[in-house]
């Protein structure tokens, strides 16, 4: 008896030990202490015993019987822990921070390019959209550029196996949009303009432009003068100065390059400007009358100006961007800080 008493210790033990689910737990109970468990069977034998032996092993049993009474409760409780913690891992935790959907915005050329379009609209201009890819009429023939003349060398023009090209300036719609037009008029043209250049922190292959020309009676070039003037003051600031240098485009007569103070130092000088105050920022002219006769507009009747600057350029500017590059290249580290 005693030996069984010893054996079922070890094995109860061990039994209820490795026991992972409450319904193990609850057979493990019906085996060692139900009416016809274990432990009774082994009660059922003791009348059997001397006297002497029957006392001590009876001691023994029921002692058993309490050590498995509290084994099988502590690893109910242990089972039933477990269980709860696995929950609750499982469930769902609103306090756990979402994750957040990368939101696109607007590409920081775009953004100058609207508010330079805004202030177009405030002066009456109407906004039009031209190919980006053109032929070589509209972007040299038309604008007075013939194909011996050596302006067309200014522009490095990727030439499509086709003979068109994509437009190497928004110049290219300016007859484009004369001919289905009466004057007077005034349009703004946004767009891509693409270059064979060897692209470094200042040139890029593909940049954006917005062109503008008005034609009409009496147009002059004060009249180019006043409409630089209110534009850009409105873009780059209200005490923005502006500077006038004769040029050469063979699409206007007479040309001017223009300058305005640098934004940033207001013209005293900084890194942004080479310490000149001043930041070049565009090509400007009255239309040529060679160049309205192609449009089939009367040059002696009327006259018009026109003039193009770079978006990207005024966007790099506006953002103290010093490498056009980062505008097409796609890295979000820059374009997220707009
Ligand atoms: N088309 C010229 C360029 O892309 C810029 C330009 C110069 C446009 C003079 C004009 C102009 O309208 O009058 O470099």
């Amino acid at each position: 008896m005693e030996k069984q008493i010893q054996f079922l210790r070890q094995t109860s033990q061990k039994e209820i030990n490795a026991a992972s689910v409450l319904q193990e737990i609850e057979s493990l109970r019906i085996k060692y202490l139900g009416r016809r468990g274990t432990i009774n069977k082994l009660m059922e034998k003791l009348p059997a015993l001397p006297r002497e032996e029957r006392i001590i092993s009876g001691k023994e049993i029921n002692e058993l019987k309490k050590e498995i009474e509290k084994a099988l409760a502590s690893r109910g409780k242990e089972v039933i822990e477990k269980k709860h913690e696995k929950q609750q891992q499982e469930t769902l935790d609103v306090t756990v921070p979402g994750i957040r959907p990368q939101i696109g915005h607007i590409h920081p050329v775009t953004q100058a390019t609207t508010e330079i379009l805004e202030a177009f609209t405030e002066l009456g201009y109407e906004i039009i959209e031209g190919p980006d890819v053109e032929n070589d009429h509209y972007n040299f023939e038309v604008l007075n550029i013939p194909k011996t003349h050596p302006a067309r060398d200014l522009q490095d023009t990727f030439w499509l196996t086709n003979g068109l090209l994509p437009r190497t300036h928004t110049s290219a719609m300016q007859v484009r949009v004369m001919e289905q037009r009466k004057p007077p008029f005034k349009i703004a043209v946004p767009g891509w303009v693409y270059r064979q250049e060897r692209e470094d922190a200042t040139h890029a292959s593909s940049f954006h432009q917005v062109e503008g020309f008005a034609v009409g009676e009496h147009i002059s070039f004060a009249h180019l003068k006043g409409t630089l003037f209110t534009l850009l003051r409105k873009v780059l600031g209200d005490e923005t100065k502006l500077k006038f240098r004769a040029s050469y485009f063979p699409y206007v007569e007479p040309c001017a390059e223009v300058s305005a103070t640098c934004p940033h130092c207001k013209g005293r000088g900084c890194d942004i400007c080479k310490q000149s105050g001043w930041i070049e920022i565009l090509g400007s002219g009255m239309i040529h009358p060679v160049v309205l006769k192609n449009a089939g507009i009367d040059p002696k009747k009327y006259s018009g100006f026109a003039f193009a600057f770079g978006s990207t350029r005024l966007a790099m500017l506006k953002y103290k961007i010093n490498d056009i590059r980062l505008f097409t290249g796609g890295d979000l580290r820059f374009l997220e800080q707009f």
